[in-house]
């Protein structure tokens, strides 16, 4: 390593305090001091000053003032059931036309679920027990199919997990794609800071980072050349979804023609919340500009408040997709990322005195990503589209409880559930309407209950069981 650039760091260290993470330099062989160097080189001091700032500020509950903001609701008039008709319509050209593309935001770690590896590995078929990663790749293929053309799929990895994303798509053949329609790539990392804005090592070479948030994949798009990518392939929306919801329709015709009809930059899709406390991000208006305020933030006041009619004020719940034009992408990223930082308060794994690896019990630093979401207020025009949660909404989340395997089974079971009953079967049900035991139909068979009732021959008898693959 160039004796000058040594110099330079060790000038930055000192002029942002830092100079601790060379406290084991001595004691290093050249490997590990070129490693340190490596990742001290590709960090923006002057960022992580503005960042430090961050952890000093309160981060109390104050009380929202939100407006409600629009929503196109499901359709139940006359109007409104044309108006989606047209929208699909103008949706299937965009579709058919090649101008839509797929894009997952897979970089978390999934630390509630436990799973140790990338999340989308994770099985969570009912009977088949295949993975997310496969689920979404059967739709997006089915969907190809159906209009006849190719959809690319975008997948944003981190550094955590790219390797195995990577190498788990192709053990699996990349699960049909061809390998030039799936583009991989990463998103930026960010050092934590500890209690008083220093970095924390997590070995004696290296310093603890996290990814920067999935707000991070609208630098990521333009760093990767995905967004390029997207050009040469004359792509006009990106359908942004979430690794971990199973019921996600990710190329939705309806949706696409609303947006597109808009000329929006970027849309949304909402669910009516199913109880005050439910953990999901609230679409409002503010001073105008359009917002998603996430539960973590809000008061217990305010999740609670309801209109006169006894409505909750904030009913209007984000479920994590959007779709985007790839002009927004640019022009949100033309002078850095213009989105807001937020703050996480967490356990850091970080280095004892004598340089030994430990986990703190209490939280011991602060983590900063930026949220996709938050790029809605740079938004002139935007769409949220309501859906229904039976059809289009069940994350995996946590190992057990609320979003978790069994409750994404369980929906996934009454999802199919139905188009069995519309092909004829009998299911039995339980006392709240769930179906008793599990059904499961992959998209390359079927990728509509029309689809299914005109191709599927089955016995009316439900065995407890239903799996129907591609043939
Ligand atoms: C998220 C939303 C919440 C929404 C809910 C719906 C946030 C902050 N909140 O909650 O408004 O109602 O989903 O399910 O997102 N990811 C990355 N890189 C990162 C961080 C996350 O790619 O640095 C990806 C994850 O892999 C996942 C998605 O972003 O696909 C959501 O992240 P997660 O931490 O699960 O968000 P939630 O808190 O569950």
């Amino acid at each position: 390593m160039p004796s000058d650039d040594f110099g330079q760091i060790r000038l930055q260290l000192e002029q942002y305090h830092q100079e601790h993470v060379l406290r084991w330099w001595d004691r290093m062989d050249s490997r590990q001091q070129e490693r340190l160097m490596r990742q001290l080189m590709e960090i923006d001091f002057p960022q992580m000053q503005k960042l430090s700032g961050l952890i000093r500020q309160n981060h109390g509950k104050t009380p929202l003032s939100m407006q409600p903001a629009e929503v196109i609701p499901l359709p139940e008039t006359p109007d409104e059931i044309r108006a989606a008709s047209q929208a699909r319509e103008l949706g299937e050209r965009m579709i058919r036309e090649g101008r839509v593309c797929a894009f997952v935001v897979a970089g978390g770690q999934g630390t509630r679920l436990g799973f140790d590896g990338p999340k989308g590995c994770f099985p969570v078929g009912p009977v088949s027990g295949k993975s997310l990663f496969q689920m979404h790749a059967e739709k997006i293929r089915a969907a190809s199919a159906r209009y006849r053309t190719v959809i690319p799929w975008y997948i944003m990895t981190s550094e955590a997990n790219d390797a195995e994303t990577r190498a788990f798509f192709e053990q699996h053949e990349y699960f049909g794609f061809q390998s030039r329609d799936v583009y991989f790539f990463k998103q930026g990392m960010l050092p934590a800071l500890d209690e008083s804005g220093r970095f924390i090592m997590d070995s004696r070479d290296h310093i603890f980072t996290s990814p920067d948030g999935h707000g991070g994949s609208l630098t990521a798009l333009v760093r990767s050349g995905a967004i390029e990518d997207m050009k040469k392939r004359n792509i006009d929306v990106i359908s942004y979804f979430q690794i971990d919801n199973v019921l996600i329709q990710i190329v939705d015709p309806l949706f696409i023609g609303f947006h597109c009809q808009a000329a929006a930059e970027m849309s949304s899709k909402m669910v009516r919340k199913s109880n005050p406390y439910e953990k999901v991000g609230h679409f409002g208006r503010v001073n105008g500009k359009l917002r998603v305020f996430e539960y973590s933030d809000m008061s217990a006041e305010d999740m609670e408040a309801r209109n006169e009619d006894g409505r909750l004020k904030y009913e209007a719940g984000s479920i994590g997709i959007h779709l985007i034009h790839p002009d927004f992408v640019e022009k949100e990223t033309r002078s850095g990322t213009a989105l807001p930082f937020h703050v996480a308060h967490k356990k850091i794994p970080c280095l004892n005195e004598d340089g030994e690896i430990r986990i703190p019990d209490r939280p011991n630093g602060y983590k900063f990503e930026t949220f996709i979401f938050d790029a809605l207020q740079d938004t002139t025009r935007s769409v949220i589209l309501e859906v229904r949660r039976d059809h289009e909404f069940s994350p995996v989340k946590n190992k057990d409880g609320e979003d978790s395997p069994r409750t994404a089974g369980r929906d996934l079971s009454n999802y199919f559930g139905e188009w069995l009953e519309a092909a004829g079967m009998t299911l039995p049900r339980d006392t709240e309407g769930n179906v008793q035991g599990q059904a499961e139909i992959s998209p390359l068979y079927a990728d509509t209950m029309e689809a299914f009732q005109k191709k599927a021959r089955i016995n009316k008898e439900f065995s407890g069981s239903f799996y129907q693959d591609k043939e």
